[in-house]
């Protein structure tokens, strides 16, 4: 109360102009629980990491989805595990975890690798130019691609007359509004139709999907995350999803997980391409390991600095940087009264680089993820998957896909980054390059 109305201003248009910045004043000037006012309301804005675990774990049933982010991802994804709550979540959650089972994984990994050979035969005509590509474009349409073949063995580039064409486009136009939701979809300006326009076609087409897959016989259907879906039983009554929530689960898993890991490996690339001595000692431990052949589930655990280089990627550019809770009932955060009502914001971004808990927190170092350097941090410093009953259920997928994407075409080429390019962070639904990452390919000897 009391905050003077041209704050309440200068916060919102610090917020939209400035975010990452802004955020990270707050904190240096008030502390690690932050209260602030902005246009759509008051937001606690949680950085230590005993808040965080307070709120994913501790007292996880206290705080709901009911916020912010999560209204605008709730019109495309409907009651899917990303946006639901309550006993319905928890419901689906039990259904979906065996889904992503390491057995199953395991037959993701080479449509992973496949179809990361396919981009890199389409770089060879690239490379021969010297041309500068767009290696944000090449991640997103890369690991769209393998959403389609994993979710439901579709191959989204040749496809791209029946469904894909049209799927990827629908994606991209949701994908740029969930990135950027104003003005809201209920006040209908061209660009909110297009939006509305393409969240309809995308449920018609996985809609669709569903319907022909269900009229297949179970066996027959190819053993991809639509089939599960359609075969996850509930242990105690039986109980299957029904199409609607089938679709839903869908679309989430497509949304919540491309982009997403996309972004990933983007700063991945960015991050090697400012550090030749990481890129070295990575391409060494890949020559050893693999000898030249392709990676397969099984190399990922003869590789511990790969996957070193990507956890400090996720720490320092988390791909989901900040996402919202709603207080249920009253709680204490750090010693602050939290009154129920209030929704807060969690950012990996603030946390993971918090002076307290890293060392150097601004700098590129993949050792501190070693096991004797990562003794004594508190677990929360770290959550770029989030945590608790809620931890992202494809952590392990996008985690997997990650190194793999990395070690095959780090096998063929080296990225580097056009001189002179400035990459700036846009901190959006996910946290993306602004203006792409161009790169020029050079293949390996
Ligand atoms: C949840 C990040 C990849 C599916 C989450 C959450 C985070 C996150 C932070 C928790 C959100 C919250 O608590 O509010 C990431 C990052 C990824 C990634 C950084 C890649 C680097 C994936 C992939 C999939 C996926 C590949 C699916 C194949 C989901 C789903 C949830 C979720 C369904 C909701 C889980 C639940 O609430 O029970 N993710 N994710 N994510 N993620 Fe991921």
């Amino acid at each position: 109360p009391g905050t003077p109305l041209s704050s309440v201003f200068r916060n919102t248009n610090a917020m939209q102009h400035h975010t990452l910045e802004f955020l990270q004043a707050l904190i240096r000037q008030y502390g690690d629980i932050v209260r602030i006012r902005f246009l759509p309301g008051t937001f606690y804005l949680i950085n230590h990491p005993d808040g965080v675990k307070r709120i994913l774990q501790e007292n996880n049933r206290n705080y709901n989805k009911d916020a912010v982010d999560y209204r605008v991802l709730k019109e495309f994804l409907g009651r899917g595990l990303l946006t639901d709550d309550g006993p319905s979540w928890l419901e689906q959650r039990r259904l979906m975890q065996p889904i992503f089972h390491r057995q199953h994984l395991a037959t993701f990994g080479k449509l992973m690798t496949e179809a990361t050979l396919a981009m890199l035969q389409r770089w060879q005509d690239l490379a021969g130019q010297q041309q500068p590509v767009d290696i944000a474009a090449e991640m997103m349409r890369l690991t769209l691609r393998i959403a389609g073949k994993t979710l439901f063995s579709a191959d989204l580039d040749v496809d791209a007359r029946t469904i894909g064409q049209s799927f990827t486009k629908a994606n991209q136009v949701i994908t740029d509004y969930a990135n950027a939701p104003f003005p809201p979809l209920f006040i209908p300006t061209p660009r909110n139709r297009r939006v509305l326009a393409a969240g309809t076609e995308l449920v018609e087409v996985v809609t669709r999907l569903v319907k022909q897959r269900r009229q297949q016989s179970e066996e027959a259907g190819p053993p991809d995350l639509l089939s599960l879906l359609l075969q996850a039983r509930n242990e105690e009554t039986g109980a299957a999803m029904d199409d609607e929530l089938v679709r839903d689960n869908v679309m989430t898993l497509l949304i919540a997980g491309h982009e997403t890991t996309a972004n990933a490996l983007s700063w991945t690339w960015y991050l090697l391409s400012q550090h030749p001595d990481a890129e070295q000692r990575l391409c060494e431990e890949l020559d050893t390991a693999l000898n030249g052949r392709v990676p397969s589930i099984e190399d990922l655990a003869n590789l511990p600095y790969t996957r070193m280089v990507i956890e400090e990627a996720l720490r320092l550019y988390p791909p989901a940087w900040a996402f919202s809770r709603h207080a249920l009932e009253d709680d204490e955060l750090c010693g602050y009264h939290i009154p129920a009502g209030s929704d807060l914001f969690l950012s990996p971004y603030t946390t993971q680089r918090h002076p307290d808990f890293w060392e150097r927190p601004d700098e590129f170092d993949p050792l501190r993820f070693s096991p004797e350097r990562s003794a004594g941090r508190p677990h929360y410093a770290y959550f770029p998957f989030g945590g608790g009953p809620r931890l992202c259920i494809g952590r392990d997928f996008a985690l997997m896909e990650s190194r793999l994407v990395l070690a095959t075409v780090l096998q063929q080429y080296r990225l580097r980054l056009v001189p002179g390019a400035h990459i700036e962070m846009a901190p959006l639904l996910t946290l993306r390059p602004r203006d792409g990452l161009p790169m020029t390919l050079h293949p390996v000897a």
